[in-house]
């Protein structure tokens, strides 16, 4: 891209939006990702600067009221976060994610969020995520018993919905801003639909023409062109970046303060997710979450799956950071754009 083109990408992702009242830093965000958003990688995200809000992994709404943030895997985040940080909530019951929302307000972090969107089969058989869009007046009465629990901003997160037609997100959208939410996120893929064939950005300008509240765009989007392109084709008021964050942490920084990593980061970054996965999980967690970062962070490379079968099996943190320095010991040939074939 064009130093013209991202001094245009960085201002339109710079001008203030405010949710509920609060300012975001910028419009560019970190998708919600379970086993990737954890608060390991949103320190190394941090490290880079430049994330304008970040999803926390999906919490489940009944457990969330008797967490113990120091103690749990994913309802924890540091001080230094509080600020910045959306718990997503997953349930199915109005009540109980109503609970789950005040305990986050109690918490004094920035917002609540609704997965309404998850398709995996553990999910969809609770009724929860995505199954929600098959029913839209039990999802709209959950938006509109968080919304009467707490006054922290309120999103939603969904997608098209189960079958290939826009007209059910469109009429969801106004349902949920009519129930009380202050912005939403929409990936515009049918539920069954694994990220295995393009999102459709076209429903993502209409859902954003169809409410008055702020509409961030999600799906494909892999490089600052994307990014671009998405925030002009459609209209929407900010953007959610998922799998692209994890193979490249520094790009909230790239595309929205302008700042080019340097050579060495691409080597240094995978040792540092290394040592606060270490910080923050005990060992066999940290593995697990190591594991899956570097399945997204190979995709940098041209050689990038012997960086991933060399760690897919070995049996400690000690082992996959020595199978990674190995790799980086003659530099890797680094790809112009990564290869998103690796993405799941
Ligand atoms: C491993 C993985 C885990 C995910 N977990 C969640 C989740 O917990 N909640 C959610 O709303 N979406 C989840 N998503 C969906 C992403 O937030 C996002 O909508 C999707 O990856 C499309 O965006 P992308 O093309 O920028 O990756 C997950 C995606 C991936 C790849």
């Amino acid at each position: 891209m064009s130093g013209e083109m991202l001094s245009d990408l960085s201002r339109r992702l710079q001008r203030p939006l405010l949710i509920r009242g609060r300012r975001l830093a910028n419009r560019l965000v970190l998708s919600p990702m379970a086993q990737l958003g954890h608060v390991a990688y949103r320190q190394l995200l941090d490290g880079f600067g430049g994330c304008g809000l970040m999803f926390s992994e999906m919490c489940s709404a009944r457990r969330v009221p008797t967490e113990t943030p120091s103690r749990s895997t994913y309802f924890r985040w540091r001080d230094a976060e509080r600020k910045r940080l959306v718990i997503q909530i997953v349930g199915a019951d109005p009540d109980e994610m109503a609970a789950a929302a005040v305990r986050i307000a109690a918490e004094g972090l920035f917002g609540v969020d609704l997965n309404f969107g998850c398709s995996v089969a553990a999910i969809c058989k609770r009724k929860c995520g995505a199954a929600l869009l098959a029913s839209p007046d039990r999802a709209e009465a959950i938006v509109r018993a968080v919304r009467q629990a707490m006054d922290l901003p309120l999103f939603v997160k969904f997608r098209t919905g189960w079958k290939d037609d826009p007209e059910l997100p469109v009429e969801l959208a106004r349902r949920f801003a009519a129930a009380g939410a202050d912005a939403l996120t929409f990936h515009p893929r049918v539920a069954p639909d694994r990220r295995n064939r393009p999102a459709k950005w076209a429903y993502i300008r209409l859902v954003k023409a169809a409410v008055e509240i702020p509409v961030f765009g999600n799906g494909d989007v892999f490089s600052a062109a994307d990014c671009l392109r998405m925030l002009e084709t459609t209209g929407c008021d900010g953007v959610a970046v998922g799998r692209m964050a994890i193979t490249q942490p520094w790009l909230f920084a790239h595309w929205v303060l302008k700042a080019v990593p340097p050579a060495q980061v691409y080597a240094e970054t995978p040792l540092a997710m290394a040592r606060l996965l270490n910080h923050h999980f005990e060992p066999a967690s940290a593995l697990r979450r190591y594991k899956k970062f570097l399945s997204y962070y190979a995709a940098n490379f041209r050689f990038g799956h012997t960086l991933y079968s060399k760690t897919a099996n070995v049996p400690s943190m000690a082992a996959a950071i020595a199978a990674v320095e190995r790799f980086f010991a003659a530099p890797p040939e680094r790809l112009a754009q990564p290869s998103i074939v690796r993405f799941a």
